[in-house]
């Protein structure tokens, strides 16, 4: 899929997203143990003092607040979709708290090159992809040129916090259908690339095309470009990093179908060498 389609598919999403109200979503605890996920991974990763934060295919902005919890100073938010960095730029105007973090909002495709012309070079100490990366995969350029701009970013020894989905869960038949969410794949595996599906998620995911993203593939794009591989896993809670009393209580608020669609996604944290 072109990325302008995507900007156009995440435009027309985030007008539908403004007139629902999360709080009364069904997938709301989904969608709070994917937060607290993503909260604790960029916690634990910035352990360190780190200032600056990037994040490519921000959204909303849903993000904003880890960074002002996790006290990094400033932080790059960008995002193909006008509409969702217009949102993201609003949350943030009219919150004064998050104002203690200087925010740059761009609209731009994080596949493209040319996106280095628009950011900092080499100042970031963490870089953020939260559950964007399976739109890049259509071919070999779209990503390299996505992993090339992400160590352009970097320090070096900076860090990339990734979450998308799991190539063994999203392939299995079994997970192909929940009560929230259904994948119906529309091309065979032919190459590393461009193998494609449409995936629905109730009140977030309006029937998008995404690609496979396999392990080795993405292993071996960051390494090719200059990254080393920290670890990676699924999100499901058999990680003992998420056996602890935090996650307890929010997974049990999960139903099994919850529980499986969380089993479609991982996480992978690459280091620039
Ligand atoms: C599922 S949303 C995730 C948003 C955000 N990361 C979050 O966790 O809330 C995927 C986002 O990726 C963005 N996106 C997809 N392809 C992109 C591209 N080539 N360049 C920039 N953003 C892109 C979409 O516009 C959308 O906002």
């Amino acid at each position: 899929m072109s990325s302008s389609k995507v900007a156009t598919e995440y435009d027309m999403a985030t007008k539908k997203s403004k007139r629902l109200d999360r709080s009364k979503s069904r997938v709301l605890p989904l969608r709070e143990y994917h937060n607290k996920i993503l909260n604790y991974l960029i916690s634990y990763f910035s352990e360190q003092t780190v200032d600056n934060v990037i994040d490519f295919g921000a959204g909303k902005g849903g993000s904003m607040f880890k960074y002002l919890y996790n006290k990094f100073k400033y932080m790059t938010l960008i995002d193909i979709s006008k509409n969702s960095i217009k949102e993201a730029k609003n949350r943030y105007i009219n919150n004064s708290k998050l104002q203690d973090i200087n925010a740059t909002f761009l609209v731009g495709d994080i596949s493209s090159i040319y996106l280095q012309q628009k950011i900092k070079q080499e100042i970031y100490d963490i870089a953020v992809c939260n559950f964007v990366i399976h739109y890049l995969f259509s071919d070999k350029n779209t990503i390299n040129n996505f992993v090339k701009n992400v160590y352009y970013s970097l320090k070096k020894g900076g860090l990339i916090i990734i979450t998308t989905t799991d190539h063994e869960t999203i392939t299995d038949k079994e997970f192909r259908k929940t009560k929230y969410s259904e994948i119906n794949f529309i091309s065979n595996k032919e190459s590393d690339y461009g193998e494609k599906y449409k995936f629905k998620l109730e009140d977030a995911v309006y029937d998008q095309a995404e690609y496979v993203v396999y392990r080795d593939v993405i292993n071996d794009v960051f390494i090719d470009n200059g990254f080393e591989l920290l670890e990676d896993h699924n999100l499901v809670f058999d990680n003992n990093l998420f056996k602890n009393e935090l996650f307890n209580d929010i997974y049990r608020t999960m139903d099994d179908d919850m529980r499986d669609i969380s089993g479609m996604y991982k996480y992978y944290v690459y280091r620039k060498m």
